[in-house]
């Protein structure tokens, strides 16, 4: 398996990144969430800390994986055959570019008008504020939810075509040579 994709696989770059990406959002989206229900401070900036870490992580990660599809790498033909499918798929793929950019830049956002980086990142004395006092935070609690809603169409897409269409659409998204 190379590191570049041909017309029939994934390469491993683009394997790597893209369970690296899954895995992170997996975490984002359960301390995201959990952070929100938190009461005691304290705890709830330890979590924060691993969530903007990864967060920020994501970020690069996913700009790295567009310069690596426009200045080296080409996708696989697609497997899907039914128009509506395809299209709807292309989309999905997109919407996630744009969201994950999105959460991080509203992520960012509510850290700098909020001022709570310094408790974050340095351990300084202090609460947290109520970021639902700033902007982003609405666009980042919808963008949380489009994000859930984009993983069960992905995963459920996918798990439609390795259980009932048995097409080797996920085998193309894996490790070693098929
Ligand atoms: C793809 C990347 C990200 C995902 C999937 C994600 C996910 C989430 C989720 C699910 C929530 C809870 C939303 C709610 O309950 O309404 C949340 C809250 C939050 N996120 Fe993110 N996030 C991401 C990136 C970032 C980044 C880059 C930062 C900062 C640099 C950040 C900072 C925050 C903060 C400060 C909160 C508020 C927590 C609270 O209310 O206690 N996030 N995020």
């Amino acid at each position: 398996m190379s590191l570049k994709s041909n017309p029939q696989q994934y390469g491993t770059v683009a394997v790597s990144i893209h369970w690296v990406s899954a895995l992170l959002i997996i975490i984002l989206l359960g301390t995201g969430l959990r952070a929100d229900q938190m009461a005691d401070s304290a705890a709830r900036i330890a979590v924060l800390r691993v969530h903007v870490v990864l967060g920020l992580t994501i970020l690069l990660l996913t700009l790295a994986r567009i310069a690596w599809w426009l200045f080296a790498d080409s996708k696989p033909a697609s497997v899907v055959t039914v128009l509506w499918q395809h299209r709807l798929s292309g989309a999905v793929h997109l919407l996630f570019y744009v969201v994950i950019l999105g959460m991080a830049a509203s992520g960012i956002g509510m850290l700098i008008l909020s001022g709570a980086a310094p408790l974050i990142f340095e351990g300084a004395a202090g609460t947290l504020p109520d970021f639902d006092l700033y902007p982003p935070r609405r666009a980042h609690g919808f963008g949380a939810r489009l994000m859930i809603a984009l993983f069960v169409l992905h995963t459920g897409a996918a798990l439609y075509h390795h259980v009932f269409k048995r097409d080797g659409l996920m085998r193309r998204m894996w490790f070693g040579a098929r």
